[in-house]
C-alpha cells in the first residue's frame, strides 16, 4: 500500500510537470517554427529564454542526480541498507524519464548542431532503459532488491521446501508443482528462452488456480490457504525465474554494454554543449 502510494506520488508529480509546462508553452509548441518570433511567448519559451533554459538545466539535473543516486546506492557498500535497490531505481526511471522529458520542451522540437546529438543519444538511453527494466525484474532478488547469488536461490528453494512440507496439503502441492515445471528444458537461446519464458507464464497461471482449487476442496483454513498459496507461487516465479537466469544475464550484459557508452556520449555531448551555450554568453538567471 505505502509502495503504490509512494509511485501515485512520483506519477503526480511528473504528471503536474508536463501540465505546468503544456499551460504555459502549448501554444508556443503547436506554432509552426518560422512564426514563433511573432509570438509573446518567443521570449521566455525559446530554448535561451528564461522558462526554456530553465527545462534544459532541470531536465538534465534530473538525469544526472537520478544517475549518480543509483549508482552510488547500488555501488558504496555504506549505502546497502537504504532502502530497497528496486525503489531507488523507481526514482531513477522517474527522473530518467521526466528529465529527458523537460528536455524535449527545451528543444523546442528542433534539433540542430552537437545538441542533436546529445538529444537523440539521450532519448535512445531511455528508451533503452524500458527494455532494460523488463530485463531486470527477471532476475531474482532479495527483500532489498539485491541479486540472489546461486547459493542464495537454492537457499531460498530449500526455504519454501521446509514451509510447504509443514502441512499434508502443501506436501501434496510440492510434489506437483515441482513435476509439473520439472518438464521444462533449460533454455540455450533467446528464442528458446521467450518460448519457455512464456509456457512457463501460461503454466503459473494454471498451476495458481489449481493450487486455489485444491485448497478449498481440502476446507484449509483461510490463513494457512494463503499461506500456502503465496509460497507456491515465489516459488513458481522463482523456478520460473531461475530457468531461464543465465540468458536474462547474458542479455543483460548485452543491455549494459549499450546503455552505459550511449549514457557516455550523451554526457559528452552535452558538456560540449553546455560550453557552447556558456561561449555564446547565454547565462540563464545567473
Ligand atoms: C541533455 C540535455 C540537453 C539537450 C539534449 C539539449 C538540446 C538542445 C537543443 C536540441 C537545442 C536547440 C538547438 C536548435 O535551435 O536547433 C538547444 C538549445 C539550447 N540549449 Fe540545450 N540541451 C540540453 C541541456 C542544456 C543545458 C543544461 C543548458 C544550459 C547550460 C542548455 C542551453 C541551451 C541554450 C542556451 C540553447 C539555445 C542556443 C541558441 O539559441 O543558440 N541546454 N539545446
Ligand atoms: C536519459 C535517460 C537515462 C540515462 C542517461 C540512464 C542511465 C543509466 C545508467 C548510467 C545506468 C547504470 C547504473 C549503474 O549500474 O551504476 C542505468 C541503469 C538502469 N537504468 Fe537507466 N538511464 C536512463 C533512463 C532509464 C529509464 C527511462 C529506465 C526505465 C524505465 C531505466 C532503467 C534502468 C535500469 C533497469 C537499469 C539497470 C539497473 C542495474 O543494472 O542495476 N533507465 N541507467
Amino acid at each position: 500500500m505505502a509502495h503504490r502510494m509512494f509511485l501515485a506520488f512520483l506519477a503526480l508529480i511528473g504528471a503536474t510537470a508536463i501540465a505546468a509546462v503544456l499551460v504555459t508553452g502549448g501554444k508556443y509548441y503547436v506554432t509552426p517554427i518560422p512564426e514563433r518570433a511573432f509570438l509573446s511567448e518567443h521570449k521566455m519559451m525559446k530554448p535561451s529564454g528564461t522558462y526554456g533554459h530553465g527545462l534544459g538545466i532541470v531536465g538534465s539535473a534530473m538525469v544526472i542526480l537520478g544517475i549518480a543516486m543509483y549508482s552510488s546506492r547500488k555501488r558504496i557498500k555504506a549505502l546497502w541498507n537504504l532502502g530497497k535497490l528496486s525503489s531507488w531505481l523507481e526514482v531513477h526511471m522517474f527522473l530518467c524519464l521526466l528529465g529527458p522529458t523537460l528536455v524535449v520542451f527545451h528543444t523546442t522540437f528542433k534539433a540542430g548542431g552537437i545538441a542533436a546529438i546529445s538529444l537523440w543519444t539521450m532519448l535512445s538511453v531511455m528508451a533503452s532503459g524500458i527494455i532494460g527494466r523488463y530485463l531486470y525484474v527477471l532476475i531474482p532478488r532479495n527483500v532489498k532488491g539485491n541479486e540472489l547469488t546461486a547459493q542464495q536461490i537454492n537457499e531460498e528453494f530449500d526455504r519454501q521446501r521446509a514451509a510447504l512440507l509443514e502441512t499434508e496439503v502443501g506436501q501434496q502441492l510440492l510434489k506437483h508443482i515441482d513435476a509439473q515445471f520439472a518438464r521444462i528444458k533449460r533454455p540455450e537461446n533467446f528464442r528458446a528462452t521467450v518460448r519457455s519464458y512464456r509456457a512457463m507464464g501460461a503454466l503459473k497461471t494454471n498451476t495458481r488456480r489449481e493450487v486455489h482449487a485444491m485448497i478449498k476442496k481440502r476446507h484449509v483454513a483461510a490463513k494457512t490457504g494463503h499461506y500456502i498459496e503465496r509460497i507456491i507461487t515465489s516459488r513458481v516465479t522463482l523456478i520460473q525465474r531461475s530457468l531461464v537466469l543465465l540468458q536474462v544475464e547474458k542479455l543483460f550484459f548485452y543491455w549494459h554494454a549499450i546503455h552505459l557508452p550511449f549514457t557516455a556520449i550523451m554526457f559528452v555531448t552535452l558538456a560540449a554543449h553546455i560550453g557552447v551555450a556558456l561561449w555564446l554568453g547565454y547565462r540563464w538567471i545567473l
